[in-house]
């Protein structure tokens, strides 16, 4: 992987760089003392060298048995409990891996939005095939997520009865927590989410890896990505190309972009776009501070947002993700009649075209006074997944502590759990509920 940053060139200076560089290696340094804010949570640094061997061979066994005896795997969570599993598979598998991933369920994805047509879709999945339940939930009392898990759990025990029992897998901590002791109670197979180790910087726990294993994406493969990246960007220290990113997006930030978009030109590539959303929204959206994190996927959205980015308010700066191999070589075909007058393509491979498509629209983007920096990555497989999440990870703690937050907390999420519940009547929340409704509108009654 390769922070390239030639395309900075006309709106950052070395100057500027260099001037930055003692805040990014500042930061590092507190990371690696564990003296800045938040250093209860900041076990994921070691994962990829430290990770519990044991539980290890449990995910890959219990993956193997998920994908013996599943048609579908339904994972159950939100936020940092889901994100991380879904963008690792849809970047090694593709986004057609439901029907294209041969010898692995098809994962379905639940519990991170309370929609009921959703749900039901899933449900209706399930009555038809064989399927395992994978629930998610560090603290184990996430709302959407719980309420989802009810719904599969009775549909297992109804399907399955004793045996539904071996068909679930709760992930969550060691010791606390709603779905801990009810997983102990009922006997199904449990795996940890580390006590320091944020939702948000757990896909390398059995949070991603057991969903990842059962998609039969090759996790040492991945943990090993992540084993060099660490060596590479966190152990050797010095300006690399991890902290410059950090600081980069710093010092734009500073100059008035205000707004990040990771821009991919792969649909496999959309969810870690999610993840990556994720990851530096909920770590430095705070204190009225932070880039705000955006994504689009090229082609399509050049011909949406595009518009946007090119002449649009100028608050914007990308990150582009320059995949050197799509893992596909098909071409554009040859036509005899060149009816369509493309035969000037004929014989350029998919990913030659889209690279050019790349260029072009950096070049124009950067004409139009939006700063382009490219990350390029290699391929789709797992070692450079691990590379790359451990790459956003170390950059986000970093760029979090030289922008001046606590980048591992998230004390924002609470205000709208707080309001719903008042509003959905939870005991405890009654005063609360009573000031909230003189201000609503009304529409809540007419449903
Ligand atoms: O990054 C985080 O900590 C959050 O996004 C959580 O992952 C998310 O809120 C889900 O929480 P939990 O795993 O406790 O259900």
């Amino acid at each position: 992987m390769k922070l390239n940053d030639a395309y900075l060139s006309r709106f950052v200076s070395e100057k500027e760089l260099e001037k930055i560089r003692p805040e990014a290696e500042a930061a590092l340094k507190k990371l690696k003392e564990g003296t800045g804010e938040g250093s209860d949570f900041i076990g994921w640094r070691d994962l990829p060298v430290s990770y519990d061997r044991e539980e290890f061979a449990r995910v890959k066994r219990a993956a193997e048995r998920i994908r013996k005896n599943s048609d579908v795997l339904v994972v159950i969570g939100i936020g940092g409990s889901y994100l991380g599993a879904r963008a690792a598979i849809e970047f090694v598998k593709g986004n057609l891996h439901n029907r294209l991933n041969k010898n692995a369920p098809e994962i379905y994805y639940c519990g991170n939005s309370i929609s009921g047509p959703a749900l039901e879709g899933i449900l209706s999945i399930c009555r038809e095939k064989d399927f395992s339940v994978n629930v998610i939930s560090k603290s184990g009392t996430t709302t959407e997520p719980a309420v989802a898990f009810r719904l599969f759990l009775a549909l297992a025990k109804e399907k399955y009865g004793d045996a539904a029992k071996e068909r679930i897998y709760a992930t969550t901590d060691k010791s606390r927590g709603t779905l801990k002791s009810f997983a102990d109670r009922e006997g199904w197979e449990t795996f940890c989410v580390p006590d320091d180790v944020g939702g948000r910087y757990s896909v390398l726990t059995a949070v991603g890896l057991l969903p990842i294993a059962a998609a039969g994406v090759d996790i040492d493969a991945l943990m090993a990505g992540a084993a060099a990246a660490r060596e590479r960007y966190y152990v050797a220290g010095g300006f690399n190309d991890c902290l410059r990113y950090a600081a980069y997006r710093n010092l734009l930030l500073r100059a008035g972009k205000s707004v990040e978009i990771l821009s991919t030109y792969e649909p496999s590539l959309a969810l870690l776009s999610e993840w990556w959303k994720q990851l530096y929204g909920e770590s430095e959206g705070k204190e009225g501070k932070g880039l705000y994190p955006s994504s689009v996927v090229f082609s399509t959205d050049l011909h949406s947002l595009g518009q946007y980015i090119q002449e649009g308010q100028r608050i914007l700066f990308e990150t582009v993700i320059d995949l050197g191999k799509s893992g596909s070589n098909l071409a554009v075909s040859y036509d005899g009649e060149n009816a369509d007058g493309l035969n000037f393509l004929a014989g350029k491979t998919f990913d030659e075209v889209n690279r050019t498509a790349m260029v072009a629209t950096i070049l124009a983007h950067t004409d139009g006074g939006v700063p382009n920096l490219v990350l390029e990555v290699p391929d789709r497989s797992a070692a450079s997944l691990g590379e790359l999440i451990y790459f956003f990870e170390l950059a986000c703690a970093v760029s979090g502590y030289i922008l001046g937050v606590n980048p591992f907390n998230q004390p924002g999420v609470e205000a709208y759990k707080k309001n719903m519940f008042a509003l959905l009547g939870k005991p405890g929340y009654e005063e609360l509920g009573r000031s909230l409704a003189e201000r609503m509108d009304g529409s809540l009654r007419q449903m």
